[in-house]
């Protein structure tokens, strides 16, 4: 007699034994143990649509063996009186022990005001089981207030997070003296002025400012050689896309209160446009990145207080931002704030109504706050969030604008490991200045290979890179930074997907020479050191059977590459000294999801 087993077709028992992780009829698969261990209602919607608000939900994988693959259709969506679901979560893996976020489009139902606390159950379903989660918080897209609570319900948007590298600009009246001493430690350049007024400093600029300009020389004469003569926007914005960035971020106005924009003369006359070269460069530039790299957005740096302008003496921080007049430091004598207007009170004087013309004129959309102090930035911020949001656009601003901003800033330094809140590194090509500094030499700026490195690592941790340079008082910049930017923009380029709008991987952004990079459905695999031969990766990588693995940019872009599980649940990933040949700076490899 036949069994029902012998009557299995011949063609579908040979697809089941190669299959090697098919269950046996009598042992099904156990579906996979979900969680929802954690979501909220944001302030960011999907750009481009008509504020569908996004809810953040963390799925985590909660049992021991079983994968979460595309074929059990997670779906979360959502339960409310207050919204529907527009796009409903979904997550194609996820391994045991391990978590994700998935992101839920929703809108308020039909007379829910925008901005009302609602409740909201999270029902996330999957083949084989079903859980939910209860949230509470502001439905749709409302208004700020001017509070600190309101405005730390505002996150980044998510073009923030997906643009990762920025280009950062220190020019300004610093850049005609460019100096700094590079021993005993390398000093910013862009401090000259408050250098100079610190015989004792360990940057010499006292003794140097005597030897170069004499002491009748004032940092404010540096106008007449602040030229902008070389400076052609079209040429910057080109290098800054041929770097790979994704966002520009001009100095507007330094501590030294001498901005390169344009604002009524009723508050201020202390700017390129009002004195000097007479050019609003602020302007030239992000009109040219808005009309010809579109790409590309754009921000702004501001300083909040200025280090000797008299109306900041009442906020003096008894430090480096003490408030002016200024003195001749080799005679002590009072000398003038040039462009200085009386305007009564420094926040609602000078430093709102500027950061408004940067908000509403030059339409920034990044408020990059420097120093904090004394500041009317809820205020600020809130009217600023509210107008761009009813012209649809979704702006941001940093944790310098004296209150805690959407995302912090460490500078000249990273962090060890993942960091869950948004966070920007920023640093100069210069190993330790922001503006020109000409004593620094080329071989101490930061190479291709440390760009590129750099950037990888920041961006395995969930942070963005923000890379300054420092052109030149005549608007060029220098070569060596240029010749930089573009060898790591190169690389970036030919690897920009496993860099732009990637995520981090929850379990770690990697270790010594590899770091590791996620979108939905894909994972990447980044390499400091050739790959000459095996390389033993010891992470439980989301790697099943049946993925395509395959290596990212270089010569050898879109091959295939052999990455093995081992018996002892470690990696190895094949490399040869044609895979190490083929590329330079970072090695990236992709798994593409299969199942
Ligand atoms: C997972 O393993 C741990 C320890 O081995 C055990 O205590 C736990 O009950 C297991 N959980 C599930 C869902 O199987
Ligand atoms: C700036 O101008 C002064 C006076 O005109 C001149 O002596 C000095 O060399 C100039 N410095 C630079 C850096 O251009
Ligand atoms: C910013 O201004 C607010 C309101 O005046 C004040 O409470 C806060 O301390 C200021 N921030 C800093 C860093 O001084
Ligand atoms: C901020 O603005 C308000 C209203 O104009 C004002 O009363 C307050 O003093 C300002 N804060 C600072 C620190 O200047």
């Amino acid at each position: 007699m036949l069994t029902p087993q012998s009557l299995v077709p011949l063609a579908l028992v040979a697809s089941l034994s190669l299959a090697v992780s098919v269950p046996r009829a009598d042992a099904p698969a156990p579906a996979p143990q979900l969680e929802i261990s954690a979501a909220s209602l944001t302030s960011k919607w999907i750009e481009g649509s008509d504020f569908v608000q996004i809810i953040e939900a963390t799925i985590a994988n909660t049992g021991n063996t079983t994968w979460l693959t595309r074929a059990d259709d997670l779906q979360v969506t959502v339960s409310s009186d207050s919204v529907v679901t527009v796009s409903p979560g979904t997550l194609q893996r996820l391994q045991p022990t391990e978590t994700a976020a998935v992101r839920i489009g929703v809108k308020n139902k039909a007379g829910v005001n925008p901005g009302t606390t609602c409740d909201v159950t999270l029902e996330a379903s999957w083949a084989g089981g079903t859980t939910n989660f209860d949230i509470s918080g502001p439905c749709g897209i409302g208004k700020f207030t001017a509070t600190e609570g309101s405005l730390e319900t505002h996150s980044t948007p998510d073009w923030f997070d997906d643009a990762k590298y920025g280009i950062f600009i220190h020019w300004g009246l610093y850049s005609a003296p460019a100096y700094g001493s590079i021993t005993p430690n390398e000093e910013y350049s862009e401090w000259y002025w408050q250098h100079l007024n610190n015989p004792d400093d360990a940057t010499q600029t006292f003794q140097y400012h005597k030897e170069t300009y004499g002491t009748n020389f004032n940092y404010d004469d540096f106008v007449a050689n602040f030229t902008g003569k070389k400076f052609d926007p079209k040429a910057w914005m080109q290098l800054i896309s041929d770097a790979g960035a994704k966002y520009v971020v001009p100095v507007t106005k330094h501590h030294d209160g001498f901005a390169l924009f344009n604002f009524p003369e009723s508050i201020s006359k202390r700017s390129s446009v009002h004195m000097g070269p007479k050019r609003d460069f602020i302007k030239e530039l992000l009109d040219t990145a808005k009309s010809q790299f579109p790409d590309i957005h754009r921000g702004t740096y501001f300083s909040m207080p200025e280090w000797y302008n008299p109306a900041y003496a009442r906020y003096s921080d008894g430090g480096s931002f003490q408030g002016g007049p200024p003195v001749n430091p080799y005679t002590g004598e009072e000398i003038p704030y040039t462009g200085y207007v009386e305007v009564g009170d420094f926040v609602t004087g000078i430093q709102r109504p500027q950061m408004d013309v940067l908000a509403y004129e030059y339409e920034t959309e990044i408020m990059w706050c420097d120093i904090g102090g004394a500041n009317n930035s809820t205020l600020m911020a809130s009217a600023w969030l509210n107008w761009a949001r009813d012209k649809g656009r979704q702006v941001t601003f940093n944790s310098r604008c004296g209150i805690r901003g959407d995302y912090d800033t460490p500078e000249y330094s990273s962090n060890s490991g993942i960091v869950e809140r948004k966070w920007e590194t920023c640093r100069g090509l210069d190993p330790f200045s922001f503006g020109y500094n000409y004593v620094t030499p080329d071989d101490g700026y930061l190479t291709s290979e440390e760009i590129v490195q750099t950037l990888v690592d920041i961006v395995s941790k969930n942070g963005n890179f923000l890379l300054d340079i420092g052109p030149k008082n005549d608007g060029t910049i220098p070569q060596i930074m240029e010749t930089n930017l573009l060898g790591a923009g190169k690389w970036i380029t030919a690897h920009a997907e496993s860099i732009f709008g990637t995520r981090y991987w929850t379990r770690s952004p990697g270790t010594d020479n590899v770091r590791f990079t996620t979108t939905p459905d894909a994972f990447y695999i980044h390499l400091f050191a050739a790959p000459t031969g095996a390389v033993a990766i010891n992470f439980p990588l989301p790697l099943r059977e049946g993925d395509k693995v395959t290596i990212v940019g270089g010569k050898l872009a879109g091959k295939d590459a052999s990455l093995t599980k081992n018996s002892d649940g470690t990696f190895t990933l094949a490399g040869s000294t044609a895979i190490a040949a083929a590329d330079q700076f970072a090695w990236t490899f992709k798994i593409a999801y299969e199942s």
